[in-house]
């Protein structure tokens, strides 16, 4: 089976594409390499399976590149790429979500149609909803984004609503809630938090700690693309939750307790853009993809932590006599 990955480099997309080599799938990465963090990140994501004989990667974006050609063949595409964060969305920046978010997914999706048509898997995200007073957040709850990368999530989900609606285009939009692991992206919160313990500075925290938000492992994720692809029914849209919903200042206790040491939390002003809470109802992929989140938060969260030891073997250390433990 041949398949597209777009984002291959990303967080999400090295850990899908690594998976998809295991099963046994050809698979073809296209990344871009954007410069919302370092390049040398991206290209340690995939650096256990850049020489499989089974993996091609296709550097370049999806606005410019020959996505006929490269579709040719493919039964599916996991759609990945895009430009990511929720609090760089504002201002200029904007026109970076309208390219990397919008006008890509249209590009692929205009591609797909006149391609044989593969199965397209869209990840879409929780940021869609924005505050809404649904808790949990049903697939069926208002749509209301509350930061402008929430609105291009939606635009491009709708767009591939509309290539099934009017083309047929068997597309599938899984909404993602807060996803940890090895290789989170580096402006992901628990990322700042444990490269914050390494560096023995303060772990910096917008608003009062109390926001509360489902966090999803990013194995779960890996199984869910996998399960929407064979399970999947075109058209549709799934949450995919981490199972269970948490506030952010009650996990500091078990961040202590993974890493050892005592936290110092800097607070930050309330970032416009974020979310009060997240809480994701996952009986409809339940249903139809068996999806069932696996992995606890101290086992993920203990992943990720040897994981950012290893990504940053020189950070300063405080020698062993100064650390204080809880
Ligand atoms: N990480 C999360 O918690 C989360 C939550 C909800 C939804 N999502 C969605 O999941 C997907 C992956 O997220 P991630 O955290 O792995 O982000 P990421 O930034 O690590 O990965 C995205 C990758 O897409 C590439 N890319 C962006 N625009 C491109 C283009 N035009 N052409 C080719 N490549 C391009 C980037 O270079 C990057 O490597 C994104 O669509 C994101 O919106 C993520």
């Amino acid at each position: 089976m041949k398949i597209l990955v777009t984002g291959a480099a990303g967080f999400i997309g090295s850990h899908l594409a690594g998976r998809l080599l295991e099963e046994g799938c050809d698979v073809v990465g296209l990344d871009v390499f954007t410069a919302y963090y370092p390049a040398w990140m991206k290209t340690r994501n995939i650096a256990r399976f850049r020489a499989h004989p089974r993996f091609r990667l296709v550097r370049g974006d999806l606005n410019d590149l020959p996505l006929g050609r490269l579709l040719r063949g493919a039964e599916a595409v996991f759609h990945l790429a895009a430009q990511a964060g929720v609090r760089s969305s504002w201002g200029r920046n904007f026109r970076t979500y309208l390219r990397h978010n919008i006008a890509a997914t249209q590009r692929l999706l205009e591609a797909a149609k006149t391609g044989g048509g593969p199965k397209i898997v869209y990840a879409s995200s929780s940021s869609v909803y924005g505050q809404t007073p649904d808790m949990p957040m049903t697939e069926e709850s208002p749509v209301r984004p509350l930061s402008p990368y929430g609105v291009t999530k939606l635009a491009a989900e709708q767009l591939c609503s509309l290539y099934f609606r009017n083309y047929g285009l068997p597309t599938i939009s899984l909404r993602f809630f807060t996803v940890y692991g090895p290789g989170q992206r580096p402006d992901m919160a628990f990322h700042k938090f444990f490269k914050a313990v390494l560096d023995g500075a303060e772990i910096p925290v917008f608003g009062d700690g109390r926001q509360t938000r489902d966090f999803t492992y990013v194995d779960d994720i890996v199984e869910a693309c996998l399960s929407a692809l064979l399970k999947g029914r075109a058209g549709e849209v799934y949450n995919i939750g981490g199972g269970h919903r948490e506030r952010l200042d009650r996990l500091f206790p078990l961040i202590e307790s993974v890493t050892g040491e005592r936290l110092r939390i800097r607070r930050l002003e309330k970032q416009k853009g974020d979310v009060p809470d997240t809480h994701a109802a996952i009986a409809k992929a339940g249903r139809d993809l068996g999806y069932r989140p696996q992995s606890s938060l101290r086992d993920g969260l203990a992943a990720e932590w040897e994981d950012i030891r290893s990504l940053y073997p020189r950070s300063r250390r405080r020698s062993a006599s100064e650390r204080t433990r809880p």
